[in-house]
């Protein structure tokens, strides 16, 4: 397993943008914010209402929500990880903000709140990380009132550009086998980051109770040119605290010398050539 990610703070704040150019930060920063916007216009958030941020981080949703509402409501953060949470508090303290919230340590899986105790419940590239998203999206329907509402956003990283989509067979050795492989982890039903996608998110909803429920897909597409370094940032960055990173994914199937090959060979292809993208995501807003 990965050790070059300690928690998820650290996560969140180094190792996401990982094998990105200054531009590029400040273009996932300014994504960041657009889609916390539309999640935050989906939740319709009122002055005196309960408002959970599940699985808060460092606070992209919470902090706005608490803006929003100017501390006359209550924002919950609640993450499964202190490390999280504390980060949280003490941007709090700095500011001077003492009330319009709570702080709750819990799993999404089993959220220490009674049944029907908020209005609104948020979540941003949390569900992306738990194997079993019918028992955190149960437990979202759980604690939310009746009428209240649940909005998100998770990538759907399954059906995201593959690397060999991007590749030319004739300058990488071994290609069909790692095209074979790619395939196999990107389709592991016991892998959360890809065990699901739109159409599996909108029955575990209505097995939950929400009726209706809008999943609405978004794709994006991107091009740049891949940059020295870029390759081995992708292949060794852990897509979360602990997780194996890609080139410890493919070490399951083949020994280092032979995944170190192919990473020479991705890398000297990829480099200085613009790669097209299509990445994508879906915006959950469900009433219960
Ligand atoms: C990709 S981060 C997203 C953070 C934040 N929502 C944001 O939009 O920046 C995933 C978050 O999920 C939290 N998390 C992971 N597993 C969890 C679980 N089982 N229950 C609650 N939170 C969890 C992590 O601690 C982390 O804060």
């Amino acid at each position: 397993m990965s050790e070059i990610c300690k928690n998820w703070t650290q996560w969140l704040k180094q190792n996401r943008f990982a094998g990105q150019t200054p531009e590029m930060i400040e273009q996932t920063t300014k994504w960041l914010e657009a889609v916390r916007d539309v999640i935050l216009v989906f939740a319709e958030i009122l002055p005196h209402e309960t408002v959970i941020d599940i699985g808060c981080g460092t606070g992209l949703l919470a902090f706005k929500a608490l803006e929003m509402q100017n501390c006359k409501g209550k924002i919950i953060f609640s993450d499964k990880f202190q490390d999280c949470l504390n980060d949280c508090k003490r941007i709090l303290d700095e500011s001077g903000v003492v009330e319009g919230y709570e702080m709750l340590l819990s799993p999404c899986e089993h959220i220490a709140l009674s049944e029907s105790s908020v209005h609104k419940a948020l979540m941003r590239s949390v569900l992306v990380h738990i194997v079993n998203k019918q028992l955190a999206i149960n437990e979202v329907y759980r604690i939310l009132k009746p009428g209240g509402k649940f909005c998100a956003f998770e990538p759907i990283i399954r059906s995201n550009t593959r690397y060999w989509e991007i590749l030319d067979p004739l300058h990488i050795e071994k290609y069909d086998d790692f095209k074979r492989v790619e395939n196999e982890i990107m389709e592991n039903p016991l892998d959360s980051l890809c065990n699901f996608d739109e159409k599996t998110l909108k029955t575990n909803l209505e097995i939950a109770g929400f009726g209706f429920p809008e999943v609405k897909l978004q794709e994006v597409k991107s091009s740049y040119i891949v940059q020295g370094g870029m390759v081995n940032e992708w292949f060794n960055n852990p897509p979360s605290p602990g997780q194996p990173s890609t080139k410890e994914r493919f070490m399951k199937y083949f020994d280092e010398q032979t995944v170190n090959k192919y990473m020479q060979d991705v890398q000297n292809y990829l480099t200085g050539r613009e790669i097209s993208l299509k990445t994508n995501a879906v915006f959950i807003n469900a009433k219960k």
